[in-house]
């Protein structure tokens, strides 16, 4: 039956476009198979809760014949996002690094594990995202070297000059606005810092030949995932913005065909799974096959983030402040 409650909220969520909202109550209902907020139990801290999509270069893709094993190699695929941010930005033992957008804290344990980082101080904008990611770094015994508290990378709570280098993974495509973000890690980024993100943007303009009812569809969709309407840039555009922030050497990195459509094959799987295990008997393994089959067979242009938000580039992008 038509839900004029659910309606309502729908479009409140994309007028606001709001990430807390967003991250609060909506994803997970959103991607099945990812976890809903309410689902996270923290038992070691070393369960993986990662909120990308992935990058996909170095892990076996979800295929017809091994999408039973989707959930892991998703996640390897996600922690596979982090490795390349830490890569890009030469992550050694005497960096201070600030993380804006986190997530659960997954990026925060993997970087100062296996970098080593001098200190990590994450900011993210959804509380009970930060109360999860401080029960994990205790538990994980990093309280020393990361420290993690609500505020947002539109309005960053220190001081110029204090870090080393500064991420943002897969999260300044929500900040209202991207540009105010790249002002403020600027300021507090030393001499010779490094900013490195992983952002979703186009490759060229494909607003503005489109009608009215398209970009209304594709403002709509934005809305729903907390994506405002002043951060749909081209790549050409984010260079500009990087480089009127007083960033030198802005770079973007195109990874989109190591995220996109392997990311839609597995979001296949993981729908189909996700639903047979929490519903038994209401879809077969045949039938996640076939969805993935189809997933594989796709175009490019048929993916959601084109027909639905218009982005058709992912990049690792990198600049560094002189
Ligand atoms: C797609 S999730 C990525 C999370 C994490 N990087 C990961 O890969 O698992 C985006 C994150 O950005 C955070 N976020 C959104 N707007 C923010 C803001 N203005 N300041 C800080 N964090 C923000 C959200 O709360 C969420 O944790």
């Amino acid at each position: 039956m038509f839900d004029v409650m659910q309606v309502a909220r729908q479009l409140k969520s994309a007028v606001l476009a709001d990430p807390e909202r967003f991250y609060s109550n909506e994803t997970g209902a959103w991607v099945a198979g990812l976890p809903r907020p309410q689902e996270i139990r923290v038992v070691t801290g070393r369960e993986p809760f990662w909120i990308n999509l992935g990058y996909w270069r170095d892990v076996e893709r979800v295929d017809e014949t091994n999408c039973e094993r989707v959930g892991d190699l998703f996640k390897a695929a996600q922690a596979q996002m982090a490795h390349l941010l830490a890569r890009t930005a030469r992550l050694s033992e005497r960096d201070v690094v600030l993380d804006c957008g986190f997530g659960y804290a997954d990026q925060d344990i993997l970087w100062a594990e296996e970098y080593r980082p001098a200190r990590i101080v994450g900011i993210n904008v959804t509380p009970n995202q930060v109360r999860v990611g401080k029960e994990r770094v205790k538990l994980t015994g990093l309280e020393d070297r990361v420290r993690l508290e609500v505020g947002s990378a539109t309005q960053i709570p220190f001081g110029d000059g204090e870090f080393d280098v500064v991420f943002a993974l897969e999260s300044a495509m929500h900040f209202r606005t991207r540009g105010d973000f790249l002002r403020e890690a600027f300021r507090v980024l030393r001499p010779g810092g490094r900013l490195v993100m992983a952002d979703m943007c186009q490759k060229t303009d494909r607003e503005s030949g489109a009608g009215l009812r398209r970009r209304l569809r594709h403002r709509y969709w934005r809305g729903r995932i907390a994506f405002p309407e002043a951060n749909v840039w081209t790549t050409q555009r984010y260079l500009t913005e990087l480089n009127i922030a007083g960033f030198h050497q802005g770079k973007l990195e195109s990874i989109a065909s190591d995220v996109y459509p392997a990311v839609n094959t597995a979001l296949a799987a993981l729908r189909g799974m996700t639903a047979a295990e929490r519903e038994p008997g209401s879809v077969t393994v045949a039938k996640v096959r076939e969805d993935v089959r189809r997933a594989r067979q796709m175009e490019f242009e048929q993916l959601q983030w084109l027909t639905l938000f218009n982005c058709d580039e992912y990049a690792v992008v990198s600049a560094e402040k002189p």
